[in-house]
């Protein structure tokens, strides 16, 4: 479905490239819900705010192709991008007030876009907005329906731009942090709403977040990031049971117990994801890893027998 192919993104700040991510490769199949983790500033949002082309200004891809059901979305004209935008790519922004315009009712919003992208008549628009609007979670629909975004709480907030998201059926979903700010009931009613879509409709997930416990519910695979670039790749079940890359056993065992922390958030490894690491050469998790003593630090890409990849020269001698 989506295939990311060493992405590079840079930032320009006048003449000044600095580069954020680097050698981003990996896949999201049909029907498929992949979980993209790491630590905070590894590139994660900016990874997926390329796919559509919703990078800040300031910001360009440098390198590297996106291939959406085989075509670049990268050499599209903006006219082109436009049209695959909500109706084939759908995003959740962790940034809420990025995706709702202030300036119309959230009824106004919605029923323009499924009016825009799906051919609904005014009536048939609003009906099934009202009926998303339900999926997920709020009561009084047709209060939402007449107000404008800074009028919800935040809460309210994300949930209509995950119904508004939702609302034309894209055939891929990226969703940044979807339900950081609900409570966990929401955020399960929201979580199985979103299943049941893929499964309805075969709509593939590129989820983003930092709950272990969402990647273990969720997704079917895992792509791990550190410092602009993707680190290991495997199957949830495999990766939770034996993670291959230091940086992914560091994630996991910052956890004690998933079932009794009650934060559920991944991460407290010793150090911090190093502020500018364009320059850095090879292993970029070297200076913070526990094995690093043992370690080339080369930090090429190695194949397991599993079949698993994995960037760490020591998990590739270990096999
Ligand atoms: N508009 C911008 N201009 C300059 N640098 C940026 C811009 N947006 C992001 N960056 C930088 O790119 C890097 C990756 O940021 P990104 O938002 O993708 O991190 P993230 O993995 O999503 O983190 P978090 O988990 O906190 O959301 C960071 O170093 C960030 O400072
Ligand atoms: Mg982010």
């Amino acid at each position: 479905m989506l295939e990311i192919k060493n992405l590079e993104i840079s930032f320009f700040d006048g003449k000044k490239q600095i580069r954020r991510t680097d050698s981003v490769s990996f896949e999201v199949r049909e029907g498929e819900i992949l979980a993209l983790v790491g630590e905070s500033g590894c590139g994660k949002s900016i990874t997926a705010l390329s796919i559509p082309g919703l990078l800040a200004r300031n910001g360009r891809v440098t390198g590297g192709e996106i291939l959406y059901r085989g075509r670049d979305l990268l050499k599209l004209s903006e006219k082109e991008l436009d049209a695959v935008r909500g109706r084939e790519i759908a995003m959740i922004f962790q940034d809420i007030m990025y995706s709702l315009n202030p300036v119309f009712t959230i009824g106004n919003q919605m029923i323009e876009g499924m009016r825009k992208h799906l051919g609904y008549s005014k009536a048939q628009a609003r009906e099934e907005a009202i009926r998303l609007l339900e999926r997920v979670g709020i009561r009084e629909s047709e209060r939402v329906m007449k107000s404008y975004p800074h009028m919800l709480s935040g809460g309210m907030r994300q949930r209509v731009m995950i119904a508004m998201a939702l609302s034309c059926k894209p055939r891929m979903l990226i969703a940044d942090e979807p339900t950081t700010a609900l409570d966990v009931t929401i955020q399960l009613q929201i979580m199985q709403l979103l299943r049941s879509l893929r499964d309805e409709y075969g709509m593939s997930i590129l989820l983003i977040t930092h709950d272990i416990a969402l990647v273990t519910e969720m997704a079917d695979r895992v792509v791990v990031m550190y410092a602009g670039q993707c680190v290991e790749q495997a199957d949830t079940e495999r990766l939770l049971k034996a993670p291959a890359h230091p940086y992914t056993r560091a994630l996991l065992a910052a956890i004690p117990d998933i079932k009794h922390d009650k934060s559920r958030r991944l991460y407290s490894i010793r150090g911090a994801v190093p502020e500018n690491y364009q320059d850095m050469t090879g292993c970029r998790f070297a200076p913070r890893c526990e094995l690093a003593d043992s370690c080339t630090k080369c930090g090429g890409w190695h194949t397991l027998p599993d079949g698993r990849r994995v960037r760490c020269d020591l998990a590739g001698q270990e096999g």
